[in-house]
């Protein structure tokens, strides 16, 4: 039986973890809970515009696709107090003024910025925020880097997530910050997964590039040497079905579709250096580099995506399909178990209870629909529409993601048995 899959009460349904009972009096204000609807709404538009033209090439527009480095979204160095965490992106956000430059800011504030400064589809922006949101926030707001010093975070009156006091998302190991990224290094290799490891970003510079400089003709041999990498060297490597094929998906294809330069002669993109060091935040040559904290950046005269022909979830579905044709041995769940080069995989079919195998996961939108159905079946339970109107704003973004994530068609996830990730000592309650 195909259901639809939805990110709200579905999404997050088994309620595996306790509440904390002060988020019971968790209250956003009338301004926040506007902003937040306004948004579920602008989301609702943009998919039923889709639905009705489907994907639309745009032409090169040199005006509307150019992103603002100056005046109040001028590069500022972040200052002692600031945070900044594993997501590059998020971090030149913030080093810009296009979300807080404190580092720490609403689901609603880093949906929108991802969408009008990198071109990343409010569905999936949304879908992104919201998840950090639960995972390593309070729900309605989140520290793009270590926990704040002062308590959170102001988007509900208590300073506690769902899972305990918010950590940000450079502490979400194996919910949201996972193993064998492109530039971090792996948390049980280095205990950093945090900064650029330099060692990383000379590989990923040193791969031969292709049509348009470092795209997906680099990324995807680039992302099998990184995996084949952490097997060789992390012994405590895990790769699970939201944190493999989601996130760390998500991580290489990102790097070429959103910080690629956009103009009339490369109208799909071209991802040259010295963009992608700028983005990254290093300086130097080959053979030279530095990386300090807090210096990514949006290169002058930058120009993003075509205006409406945003990456969103659609198109990421596609490519992280892709993705993995592309890396066949890649298409697996499991890890090391305890020493290097001791990979182990899980049978899809024994996680799923034959819902899924790994035959199967490569068809139609499975290997998605695997993805967020493992958040459905092992993450935490937050919209029961009973924990007062903070929730129930949320509620309204994942209300509106619904359908979009309707249209993957997902078969019915029935049994999803998380005790077989148990065998794995990096995957804690990993995801
Ligand atoms: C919308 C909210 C977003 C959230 C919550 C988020 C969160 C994260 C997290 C937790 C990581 C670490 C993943 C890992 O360890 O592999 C990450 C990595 C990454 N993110 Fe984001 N991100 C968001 C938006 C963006 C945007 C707009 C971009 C734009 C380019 C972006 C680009 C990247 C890239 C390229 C990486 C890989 C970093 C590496 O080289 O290891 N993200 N993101």
């Amino acid at each position: 039986m195909k259901v639809p899959l939805g990110c709200g009460v579905v999404l997050f349904s088994a309620a595996s973890f306790a509440f904390p009972t002060s988020l019971l009096k968790g209250d956003i204000s009338d301004d926040a809970l506007a902003e937040i609807t306004a948004l579920a709404a602008k989301i609702s538009h943009e998919a039923e515009a889709k639905r009705n033209f489907g994907r639309v090439k745009r032409a090169f527009d040199a005006g509307s696709q150019s992103v603002k480095t100056t005046g109040e979204h001028a590069y500022i160095a972040p200052g002692p107090n600031d945070l900044r965490g594993p997501c590059p992106g998020l971090n030149t956000l913030a080093n810009h003024g296009y979300i807080s430059r404190t580092g720490v800011d609403s689901v609603v504030t880093i949906t929108t910025a991802s969408n009008e400064v990198f071109g990343m589809g409010l569905d999936l922006a949304a879908f992104l925020s919201v998840y950090s949101g639960v995972m390593a926030g309070d729900i309605a707001t989140v520290s793009i880097g270590g926990k704040p010093k002062s308590g959170l975070l102001g988007g509900l009156t208590s300073s506690l997530g769902l899972l305990g006091e918010a950590q940000g998302l450079s502490a979400s190991h194996n919910r949201f910050e996972a193993d064998a990224s492109p530039t971090r290094a792996d948390l049980y290799k280095t205990g950093n997964p945090v900064s650029l490891d330099l060692a990383q970003f000379e590989q990923l510079v040193a791969m031969p590039k292709g049509p348009n400089g470092y795209d997906l003709t680099v990324m995807h041999p680039f992302r099998g040497a990184r995996f084949n990498n952490s097997v060789a060297t992390n012994g405590r490597f895990f790769a699970g079905p939201f944190t493999q094929f989601a996130v760390n998906t998500a991580t290489y294809l990102f790097t070429y579709h959103l910080f690629a330069n956009f103009s009339a002669e490369h109208p799909d993109g071209y991802l040259d250096l010295e963009t992608l060091k700028s983005f990254e935040g290093v300086k130097g040559e080959p053979g030279s580099f530095q990386w300090e904290h807090g210096c990514e950046r949006i290169p002058d005269n930058w120009h993003r995506r075509p205006i409406g022909d945003d990456y969103g979830l659609v198109s990421f579905t596609i490519d992280a399909l892709g993705a993995l044709k592309a890396l066949p041995y890649m298409a697996v769940i499991g890890g090391n178990t305890g020493e290097p080069n001791t990979f182990t995989g899980v049978s899809v079919t024994d996680l799923t209870g034959g819902v899924f195998n790994a035959e199967t996961l490569f068809q139609g939108n499975n290997l998605m629909c695997f993805a967020f159905q493992t958040i459905s079946a092992a993450g935490p339970d937050i919209l029961r529409g009973l924990l007062g109107n903070a929730l129930a704003a949320i509620g309204k973004l994942t209300d509106a993601l619904n359908p979009v994530l309707a249209t993957l068609d997902c078969p019915q996830l029935v049994k999803y048995d998380a005790a077989l990730l148990k065998a794995f000592p990096g995957a804690g309650s990993g995801l």
